[in-house]
């Protein structure tokens, strides 16, 4: 994991971004990229080409960059200098015969056999096509075993569920080899989520005591004031499990209950991982109704591109447990909601009360819980709350906490953009931050009897309402 002796500069690079033109591209990686490059961490030889429908010129597209890039001036200008565009439908086989066309010319440009980078940041039910056509046009050979190297980047969900994801594995694995695959969960990439690992693992304080004898309960959340934005339709054809719980909350799961990986290996990590998530149990009708709730913002089905009659959920919470010796018993709590009244992502740890409890008095059972919170966005850092005697001639107690926060540690410069951890471990072949196939499937395994007992209304639809805490 992550090694950092190796520079990213003697690796020329050509990166294709399909669906060059989307929301991701805007929000996440134009900034990423252009960050990297302002800091002087992009190969030398480093050039992007956008792939999207729109039909337009170069400067037409270097324009919509200049207009969506986070800043501007002549540093920003230099910068778009690396981007050219290929008009194009994923569909269409000549497209992808330009492009190497392009990619061709960069190379003799270059003088070089560039690595190649695919990131398909599409919607899932485009990456058969463009996965079937980069491997039908030959342009994810590699021009040598020992030179210019493909790899292609795939975005979440992968597949829309767990039959859809196999027969999509399937075919990933007859065109390409598991190296050149990347599958994208940028959670992982999150300097906070990085962070569970060596708070677990390089603290020698809670190890001991993070199992179902210590922990009574384990809350994982990812609340979102936000809506859809232009999001509509991709977002209605998943719903919130789909987009967020199926990936980020269990593999935040995996890394705050995984057994320690005995070294930092990539395959190690995500083999602890694993042995977690084959851990979840799938549920029974009766356990959907009883431990899940899902519910709809009011005014959702009037957003561009949500079906009028939709039941997708922009909430859903979910109470599993899993089935180990380590936490037989622990409920884990998994929540997540668009247009609420908060936004935070985090992970809090609930300690069982001691056993005698001298300063518990009667009637205040739920007193004297130790939580230990981290906190993921936006004030990232981690809280531990303890109980302390408050001054005077009573033996009174009351809460205070130990805490770490990154702003008064450090300068918010040092805080990596998750997608420039991904870019630049994509870029060195480190799947350390990229789940498996192995994790991916068992995540549909648990996931998917929850979404087909929906489908069949067990556990209704609540609608609620927008700026709230979710449904009832
Ligand atoms: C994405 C989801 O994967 O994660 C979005 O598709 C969600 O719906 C986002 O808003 C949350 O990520 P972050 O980094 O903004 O917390």
């Amino acid at each position: 994991m992550k090694n950092h002796e190796r520079k990213l500069e003697n690796f020329p690079t050509i990166l294709i971004i399909f669906g060059a033109t989307g929301d991701l591209m805007e929000r996440k990686l134009l900034p990423s990229i252009l960050h990297m490059w302002e800091t002087g961490v992009l190969p030398k030889m480093f050039r992007v080409i956008g792939f999207a429908k729109e039909n337009l010129t170069q400067k037409e597209y270097r324009a919509w960059l200049r207009k969506n890039a986070p800043k501007k001036g002549k540093r920003v200008e230099d910068f778009l200098q690396n981007f050219s565009y290929q008009p194009g439908f994923f569909e269409n086989i000549e497209n992808y015969a330009e492009l190497g066309k392009k990619l061709g010319y960069i190379d003799g440009k270059f003088r070089i056999c560039t690595n190649k980078l695919f990131y398909l940041a599409v919607p899932p039910n485009y990456y058969e096509t463009i996965f079937q056509n980069l491997a039908k046009s030959g342009l994810t050979k590699p021009c040598s075993p020992k030179e210019g190297w493909t790899r292609v980047l795939v975005e979440k969900p992968f597949g829309q569920d767990l039959e859809k994801a196999q027969k999509l594995d399937l075919l990933l694995g007859k065109l390409f080899k598991e190296i050149q695959i990347f599958r994208i969960d940028h959670y992982l990439a999150k300097e906070t989520v990085l962070n569970l690992l060596v708070f677990r693992f390089a603290n020698s304080v809670f190890e001991n005591l993070w199992n179902k004898d210590f922990i009574e309960k384990i809350t994982i959340k990812i609340l979102e004031k936000s809506g859809l934005e232009k999001r509509g339709l991709f977002y209605d054809s998943l719903g919130a499990l789909r987009d967020v719980g199926q990936n980020h909350l269990l593999q935040m799961l995996a890394f705050i209950t995984m057994d320690a990986p005995l070294t930092l290996d990539p395959e190690e990590i995500r083999k602890r991982k694993l042995e977690i998530l084959k851990r979840l149990p799938k549920m029974t009708q009766n356990e959907i109704k009883k431990n899940t709730v899902r519910g709809q913002y009011q005014g959702y089905k009037e957003i561009e591109g949500v079906k009028p009659n939709s039941q997708s959920e922009t909430y859903f919470k979910v109470k599993t447990f899993l089935d180990n010796p380590r936490w037989k018993g622990v409920p884990i709590i998994l929540e997540s909601g668009k247009k609420l009244n908060k936004y935070l992502s985090e992970i809090e740890i609930t300690f069982r009360q001691t056993t005698p409890c001298p300063f518990c008095k009667t009637g205040e059972k739920e007193r004297h819980k130790n939580t230990l919170l981290f906190q993921i966005q936006p004030k990232e850092g981690i809280s531990f709350c303890f109980f302390s005697k408050i001054p005077g001639h009573k033996m009174e107690t009351e809460e205070k906490d130990l805490h770490f926060f990154y702003q008064e540690s450090y300068r918010k410069e040092r805080m990596l953009p998750d997608y420039e951890h991904l870019l630049t471990d994509a870029f060195l072949g480190d799947q350390t931050l990229f789940p498996s196939t192995k994790e991916i499937m068992a995540s549909w395994k648990f996931v998917d009897p929850i979404l087909k007992g929906w489908q069949k209304g067990i556990s209704p639809l609540k609608i609620y309402k927008q700026n709230s805490s979710g449904p009832k």
